[in-house]
Formats: C-alpha cells, structure tokens, sequence
C-alpha cells in the first residue's frame, strides 16, 4: 500500500474513491459540503434517497462520479454534529472505512477524514489512526496459500489529504508512525498466523536474526539448549524436554539511545505450539494453540516498529521460545524442578507450562537492571472467561507503570483491564513439597497464573499482559489480531517524549521521578528508586 499525503483539493482527484465523513448535521465535514456543492447538491439528493444515518460505522459507497470528482464516493458516518467525537469512536469510523473500500475492492483512493475534529487528537495523530486502521483491514495472511490465491485483491494507494490549517510535514509524521507500527503489528500477525510446523522455536529465531539485520539498531542474542542449561533455566527447560524440537532462548535488543540508559525489558512467551503435555488438552480447538507463542510475536513486532520509529530508548525483547509436548522426556505431574531463580517449583499440571518459560526469562531479564520489565503471555483460559476478547488483563505490582499501560491502551484502542494481585491470591500456589506450585486451584486462574509470575518480579518494576482473549480470533474470522503491538507502541512513545522532553542536565532525577510515576509516589515507589541502582542493593 502506497501513502502519500496531499495538499491538493480533494475534489480534483479525478481517480479512485473520495473518502469523505458525515454528520448526523450534513454540512459538518468540509469537504462534503464541498462536494455536495460542486455536484450541485446531487451528493444531499443521493443521501437523503438512499436513507443513509450517518451513524458511527455505517459506510453508504456512491459509484457514481459526483461534480467530476474522482470514481465513486465513500461516505463515512461519523455520528454527532461534528464536535465531541472520541478517539475510540475515530477509530472505529477509520475502520469502517477501511473495511469498506476493502470490502469493494477499491485500489486508489483519496482519504478525506483526517480533517474530522476529534477531542485529544491533532491531524498527525488522526492520521497514524487511519493508517493503522487501512493496514489492519488490508491485512491478509497468505504464506502458506497456493500462488493463485495470493493478492487477488489489495489496496494500492492511498493519498491523505492534508485538511486546512493543518502542516504537511505533521501528516507526514502521521503516515510514518502509523506505518511503523503497522508494520510491527503485521510480522506479529503473520507469526501468529504461521502454523506450528514452520514457525518453530529457530524460525522464531531466524526472524530476530533477520530483523537485526535489516535495523542496524537491533541486535540479535540467539541462545541454544547447552548455553540455556548452564544458565540453570530448568523451569523452561523443563517444559521444552517433551519436544524434538529444540528450545531457543531469543533476545533481540533495540539500542535507541546511550548504553548507560536503562533498557525497557519485554518478555513474550513463546510456546510455538501447546498440547498441554502430559496433562494433555482436549482435541476440540487444539489448532488454536499454535497461537501460544503470540506473546513473542508481539515484543519481536514491537522491536520493528520501535526501530523504524528510532525510539530514543533502549528496549530488549526477549522470548523463550520452545514447543509443549508430551513426548518420552516431558515433564509429568508431580515432578518438581529448580527455577533459574533458585526456587523449587512442583508442576501439578503440565499445561500450566507458560509460567514456567516465563519465570525464568524474568529472572534472567533482571541481570539487566531494566527500567521496567512487561511480560506479555497467552496465558490462561480464565482470563478469557474474565474479560472476553476485548481487554487484555494487567497486573502489575508498580501501579505508575500499570497506570501508563492502561493508559496506552485506551489511547491505541488496544485496551487492557487491570486485575488484583492480592497476597491472598498467593496463597493458592502454596505445595507441600517445593517452595510453590505451578497451579493455584480452579478458582482465579488469571490471578494465580499471574501472581506465579510476581514471585519471581519482586524487587523490580513489573507488568504482566494476559493476551489469551486478545491475541487471536477464532471461528470464520480465526486469526491472529498482532494485539498488544499498539498498546506497547503507544507505551513506547510515550516514554520516549517524556525522554526527549527531559532537560538534559535534569534528566537523571527526572527520570527518578517518572519511575516512582509523578503522579502518586508511594513510600514503596520511593523505597524501590532508591534500592534499584545497584543490582547489590535490589538483592539485598
Ligand atoms: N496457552 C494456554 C492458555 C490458553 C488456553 C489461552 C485457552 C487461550 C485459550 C496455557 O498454557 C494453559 O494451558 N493454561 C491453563 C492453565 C491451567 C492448567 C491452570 C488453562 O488456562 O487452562
Ligand atoms: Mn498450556
Ligand atoms: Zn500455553
């Protein structure tokens, strides 16, 4: 998809599709009643015959020229009477657009939308959101389909036009971001989507390899099975040992600014396929477990966005990647295994095997001395009974930085909801005979998985995403949604202004503050940014 922006009349484009908005009050877009003027008022005629609300989502696709004015039109119902429209419902007017000119098999058109006013959003943002919304809806997995069933039909260009009062150069920047983050979102989706023969632990490695080399920011850590035992990884070790195939510990790190900063430490599980093991899942559905490594596309899809953003930041995406399987050598349940950390953990069940790649990969995330450390995991089935698929769950034993990420959900249309992580829920994954338990009982599925995790977070800044109910679609529409690649975007970015917005010289007790969160600074918050200059100290 070609995207140039325009600071053209849109009623010249003499090819392709006008996409226009409206409101419930006509005359509310600009270049509707342009439009409508141009054509004498046949485009008020048209509308008013049709019977077309212009309600939020509802599309009515003209193919007629109107005024001499491109090839067909594209009416976009954008509710209200042109002021008090939220980002939430920009967005969905964007991706109703997009799915519209897509389902019509549009190639060229001419966007008119981003000169819709929406509270909290300038141009450059409105448009990042409509090219978000195109790539989303052009998007379509194809690797593993015949050659002649490949592209039959794609958007092929888009031109954005630049409204009055607004600079070229800020849509321009608009177009960008929301290319980059489009593009982190697409590799996550196409892995996701990759079937579980062919994205294999290595392949999820050969894809970081081949990131780095495409960035020369990034760089690849690839780790084999003999450097992962040394590391005393036994928990994920654990897990991989009932496949052939063989476990890969992946870290791929984006170097953005100074290597004195701290890094942003993303942790994706990545189980490339999940049979359960020994405690082995039902066959109904079982296919669905090839998107258990989702979490991994996501923080390897985040590192190409970030990179083709240049985020003066320092991130480091980390995926411990292997496949759940019950072969000869697997785990069974009963058996009991020493975490990287030192912790005994008694697996009750093998196919609680998530947190147990994951425990590891935190503990060794820690060597880092991150600012923060986000997992991302399709973690449990009871978080998808808890919040369906349209919130992710959050925990986080540092509310500024579960703050921040709620807030960068709201913001990308990628929300997450925030779950407790009470002590009391701990006490679920007490064993007789190690020091935890790898399951805490049918009840709180979500919590215990998640409060599992925060044993081994202590001491740092930490927040875990539940993807299970967001990751992927089932039924006619199966497939993997590259969520949560906006809403770690959107964290990202923010950040990152923070950063840049930082004075030089006041940076370092700036920067104190923005870990203890600004807003409320607990005494626990204040405690913590003291202790954590020295690895020693955090220990300690
Ligand atoms: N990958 C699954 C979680 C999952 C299940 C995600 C269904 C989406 C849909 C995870 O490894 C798992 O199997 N979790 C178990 C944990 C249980 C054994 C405590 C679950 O949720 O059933
Ligand atoms: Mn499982
Ligand atoms: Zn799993």
């Amino acid at each position: 998809m070609e995207i140039k922006s325009t600071p053209a009349n849109p009623l010249r484009s003499r090819k392709g599709c006008l996409v226009i908005g409206s409101h419930e009050r006509q005359q509310g877009t600009e270049t509707l009643s342009a439009l409508d003027g141009a054509g004498n008022g046949e485009l008020e005629r048209i509308l008013r015959r049709s019977g077309f609300r212009p309600e939020i989502g509802k599309t009515l696709h003209i193919h007629s020229s109107i005024g001499g004015a491109s090839d067909s039109v594209l009416v976009v119902g954008c509710g209200g009477d042109g002021d008090g429209i939220g980002p939430a419902d920009f967005r969905r007017i964007c991706a109703a657009a997009a799915r519209a000119l897509k389902g019509a098999g549009v190639q060229s058109a001419a966007w008119c939308l981003s000169e819709i006013e929406v509270d909290g959003l300038d141009a450059a943002a409105r448009t990042c959101v409509a090219i978000e919304e195109l790539d989303i809806a052009d998007y379509r997995y194809e690797h593993t389909l015949a050659k002649t069933r490949r592209r039959y039909s794609t958007i092929k260009r888009i031109d954005i036009h630049v409204p009055s009062g607004a600079k070229r150069g800020r849509i321009d920047e608009g177009i960008a971001t929301g290319q980059a983050i489009a593009a982190g979102r697409t590799l996550a989706r196409d892995l996701g989507n990759l079937p579980g023969n062919i994205c294999t632990p290595e392949y999820l490695a050969t894809t970081a390899r081949d990131l780095a080399k495409r960035h020369p920011k990034v760089h690849a850590r690839i780790l084999d099975e003999a450097r992962i035992e040394r590391l005393k990884m036994n928990a994920f070790l654990a897990v991989a040992r009932g496949s052939r195939e063989a476990p890969r510990f992946v870290v791929l790190e984006y170097r953005g600014a100074s290597a004195s900063k701290a890094p942003i430490a993303l942790i994706g599980k990545g189980i490339t396929f999940d049979s359960g093991g020994i405690s082995i899942k039902p066959a109904g559905a079982m296919d669905e477990m090839k998107f258990d490594m989702c979490g991994a596309a996501s923080v390897i899809g985040t590192i190409e966005a970030c990179a083709r953003l240049s985020l003066p930041l320092n991130i480091v995406a980390i995926v411990p990647a292997c496949e759940n399987l019950p072969g000869g050598k697997a785990i069974k349940p009963g058996d009991i295994v020493t975490s990287m950390s030192g912790r005994t953990v008694e697996i009750l069940n093998t196919d609680a095997e998530g947190r147990l790649i994951l425990c590891d990969a935190i503990t060794w995330a820690k060597s880092l001395e991150p600012e923060v450390i986000i997992d991302v995991a399709t973690l449990t089935g009871a978080c998808v009974v808890a919040l369906g698929a349209h919130a992710s769950g959050l925990f986080s034993n540092h509310q500024p930085l579960a703050d921040a990420l709620l807030r960068a959900g709201q913001d990308s249309g990628d929300r997450a909801w925030q779950m407790p992580l009470w002590p009391e829920y701990e006490k679920q994954l007490k064993s007789r005979f190690a020091d935890v338990a790898n399951i805490g009982g049918s009840k709180a599925g979500a919590v215990t998985a998640a409060s599992f995790l925060s044993i081994f977070a202590r001491q740092e800044r930490w927040a875990h995403l539940d993807i299970a109910g967001t990751a992927w679609k089932s039924g006619k529409e199966k497939g993997a949604t590259g969520r949560p690649v906006g809403l770690l975007c959107r964290y990202l970015i923010d950040r990152a202004c923070q950063v840049r917005n930082q004075a030089p010289k006041a940076r370092s007790e700036a920067a104190k503050g923005e870990k203890s969160g600004k807003r409320v600074v607990t005494t626990a918050a204040k405690r913590k940014s003291a202790s954590s200059k020295h690895k020693a100290a955090k220990d300690a």
